[in-house]
């Protein structure tokens, strides 16, 4: 089968995308860090209906990990990941450190607003890391489109409003979560949970259900939220970083959910962290 042309430098991207825009092609850009599923899968399937030409960036970026994370056994199967892509990408970019974090790298993209809380009350220096990746991944392509999946809902405001204050002449589109049978959403980290744990992580997603359920009924939403919590810990998460109700397009907290809402939610299941989240 047709695998993509794996392109390793900034200079063989930016070649090959400028002969795209010679035939005149739309061109698409699906950013991941690999280790690929239907989550992915799906994200480049919706950016090939709206592309000619489609590149995916495979860069598992070390500023976006913090020291103890899962950065060093972070899963790697670019062979593998080729193949699920098959024709339906073009390209992928898959970069050494080193072409992405040269020597003598100074520069940090640093977004506030919709970055602030949530994430980054437990991952403080997250959205630098992934702000930083994002603009340079953007600016190396420099695609007609990009497309990031709601399943990092928060990333996704991030990104939209990076583009839009530095106005990169770039549109993001958002894709829906893909899930397993049980509302787990799949994601590349589903790998470390063994079969007890795997079976808790399923509660995550019916608790997101219940709290926009009730957040849309009109229930006070700090209840709700202390119910969902309650309810994480007693299917068996060890932690909970949060579960919150939040304007769906700033994040800022709301005390009824009168505005159009989200609920997202972080916890851990033995040394997984599991972040999810669902419009109310
Ligand atoms: P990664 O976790 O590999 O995810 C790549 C893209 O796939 C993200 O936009 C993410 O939201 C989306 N995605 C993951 N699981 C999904 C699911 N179950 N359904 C729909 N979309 C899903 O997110 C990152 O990588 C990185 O932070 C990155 C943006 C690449 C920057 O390093």
């Amino acid at each position: 089968m047709k695998t993509p042309e794996i392109v390793t430098t900034i200079a063989t991207l930016r070649s090959r995308i400028a002969a795209w825009r010679k035939e005149g092609a739309r061109v698409g850009l699906v950013p991941t860090m690999g280790a690929l599923h239907e989550g992915h899968l799906a994200l480049v399937r919706q950016t090939r209906e709206r592309c000619d030409r489609i590149a995916v960036s495979i860069f598992v970026n070390p500023a976006q990990f913090a020291p103890g994370e899962d950065f060093d056994r972070y899963p790697k199967m670019l062979e593998s990941d080729l193949e699920k892509l098959g024709p339906t990408a073009d390209l992928v970019f898959t970069p050494p450190v080193s072409e992405m974090y040269p020597e003598g790298f100074a520069t940090r993209v640093e977004v506030t607003g919709p970055a602030l809380g949530l994430e980054t009350e437990f991952r403080p220096q997250f959205f630098a890391g992934v702000a930083t990746i994002v603009t340079k991944l953007l600016l190396a392509t420099l695609p007609d489109m990009a497309m990031f999946g709601e399943k990092d809902f928060q990333q996704l405001l991030v990104v939209r409003r990076l583009v839009r204050d530095l106005a990169l002449p770039i549109e993001i589109a958002g894709g829906l979560i893909v899930r397993e049978a049980d509302g787990l959403a799949l994601s590349s980290r589903n790998v470390y949970l063994n079969p007890h744990e795997r079976k808790i992580a399923g509660t995550l997603n019916l608790m997101l259900k219940d709290v926009a359920g009730r957040a849309r009924s009109g229930d006070c939403v700090a209840e709700a939220e202390a119910g969902g919590l309650e309810a994480l810990l007693e299917a068996g998460f060890e932690a909970v970083d949060y579960v919150a109700v939040r304007n769906a397009e700033t994040l800022a907290p709301l005390r009824h959910a009168r505005e159009p809402a989200r609920v997202l939610a972080a916890a851990r299941v033995g040394k997984t962290r599991l972040i999810d989240n669902m419009a109310v």
